[in-house]
């Protein structure tokens, strides 16, 4: 955090009296913080109590002739390392979310190349609502990193979540903000999404899986620099800046596409949801109805991740676990019987995470030194932030078995 250089943006929320002690830790820290606050903020908070502990005056407004001559709007936007918005109110989010330039605050949003980390506070309804969570998507799939609010007693007397991060927990974000990225010059190869097994024509065999996961696997690996090759069955997501998609269709595809691409690659990451078995014709024209029931000879599809780990040199090899019940014991089972590096285990068939959710919950599991079994819970949060802890520790054990 030494000499790193912040600009704290301060919105309308009641969350904002928690600011001068965020920017008092940070300067402990070594950073310097420059601030900004909207109109709204002036209301919870004194510029003055920012000047006293930033030690710069805190700048209020967009056309403000005096401020420009000193420092101007573009100047900051470019001096800053990281801007964090704290507390980011719903319009606030709204604001970024639709590119919006009235105020200063978000003038420099715009205006800025630096990685922007936000932390919501707002009533628990306004953080639910839909709109809210579809500009927080937007915002994440551009990048946007989240200090995910808590949940807790409100300042509107609700209870629920919407309660701005605590202090310590939004400089330990900040801190990962500027870490070395940890996979520079890693090749990285991604599986994400279902894969679609067809019956006929007009039919096929499929499962939930929305795509989510993977690609947020495939960001955080391109966010901590590596080149990320993405093999996606049939999803409806935006392919994430910087990764190279390779969109297929059946277990077939995903084999032929990740067998072809896994050339030089230093870490598999295996999250797709590939269909275990697949029918063993497929018609050529539509099956018409004219029994009663209708037998489905299935057959096995290849098994993409043991392919991998098989071969020699094998990459980093991590699989995902998908299991309604048993979650560790049959996760465990994967990780030794397929010869994997990592397992990540999640529940699926609970509301709220797994499938087809914006959220999800891990637990890993890896054999450490003297082939122990090692593991690390990570809780329930947005796919996104998930992810970004993965493939910390995906990182970690790499650089700990080939190192440089
Ligand atoms: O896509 P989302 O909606 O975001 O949902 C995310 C998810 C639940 C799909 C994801 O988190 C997840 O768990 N992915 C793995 C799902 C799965 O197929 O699990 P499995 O336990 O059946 O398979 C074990 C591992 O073998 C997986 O890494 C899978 O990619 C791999 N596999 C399975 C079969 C096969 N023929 N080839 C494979 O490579």
């Amino acid at each position: 955090m030494q000499n790193k250089q912040l600009l704290l943006g301060i919105s309308g929320g009641i969350a904002a009296y928690k600011t001068p002690d965020l920017v008092r830790r940070l300067r402990e820290q070594g950073v310097t913080v420059r601030v900004v606050m909207t109109q709204g903020a002036t209301q919870f908070i004194t510029p003055l109590t920012l000047q006293a502990v930033s030690g710069h005056p805190p700048h209020l407004a967009l056309l403000d002739a005096e401020a420009e001559s000193a420092f101007g709007h573009i100047e900051l936007a470019r001096w800053a390392d990281a801007v964090l918005i704290a507390p980011a109110t719903a319009h606030c989010l709204a604001k970024l979310a639709h590119g919006l330039a009235d105020d200063l605050l978000s003038t420099l949003c715009l205006a800025t190349r630096a990685p922007l980390l936000v932390a919501p506070a707002m009533n628990q309804q306004m953080w639910q609502a839909t709109a809210t969570q579809a500009n927080c998507r937007l915002l994440r799939e551009r990048g946007v990193r989240f200090c995910e609010p808590t949940t807790g007693a409100l300042a509107c007397g609700e209870t629920g979540p919407g309660r701005m991060a605590e202090v310590a927990d939004i400089i330990a974000q900040l801190s990962t903000l500027w870490r070395a990225p940890v996979l520079a010059r890693r090749r990285v190869l991604v599986t994400a999404g279902p894969t679609r097994e067809d019956l006929d024509p007009v039919r096929f065999i499929s499962n939930r899986s929305s795509g989510r996961m993977g690609y947020a696997v495939a960001q955080a690996a391109q966010e901590a620099g590596a080149e990320v090759v993405l093999v996606s069955g049939p999803v409806h997501l935006p392919t994430p800046t910087g990764v190279r998609r390779l969109d297929v269709y059946s277990a077939q595809d995903m084999f032929n596409a990740v067998q072809q691409q896994l050339v030089n690659a230093d870490i598999f990451i295996a999250t797709a949801a590939v269909a275990d078995y697949r029918p063993a014709q497929t018609a050529d024209e539509k099956i018409k109805k004219t029994a009663h029931s209708l037998p489905l000879a299935l057959e096995r599809t290849p098994d993409i991740l043991a392919w991998v780990s098989a071969q020699s040199p094998a990459p980093f090899t991590v699989g995902f676990a998908a299991e309604t019940q048993q979650v560790a014991e049959y996760a465990q089972d994967k990780l030794a019987r397929k010869k994997l590096d990592l397992i990540a285990a999640n529940q699926v068939g609970l509301p709220g995470q797994g499938f087809d959710s914006d959220y999800n919950a891990l637990q890993l599991f890896w054999k450490g030194a003297d082939e122990q079994l090692e593991q690390q819970s990570l809780a329930l949060t947005d796919k996104l932030s998930l992810a970004r802890r993965l493939i910390q520790q995906i990182a970690h054990l790499y650089a700990q078995k080939s190192p440089e």
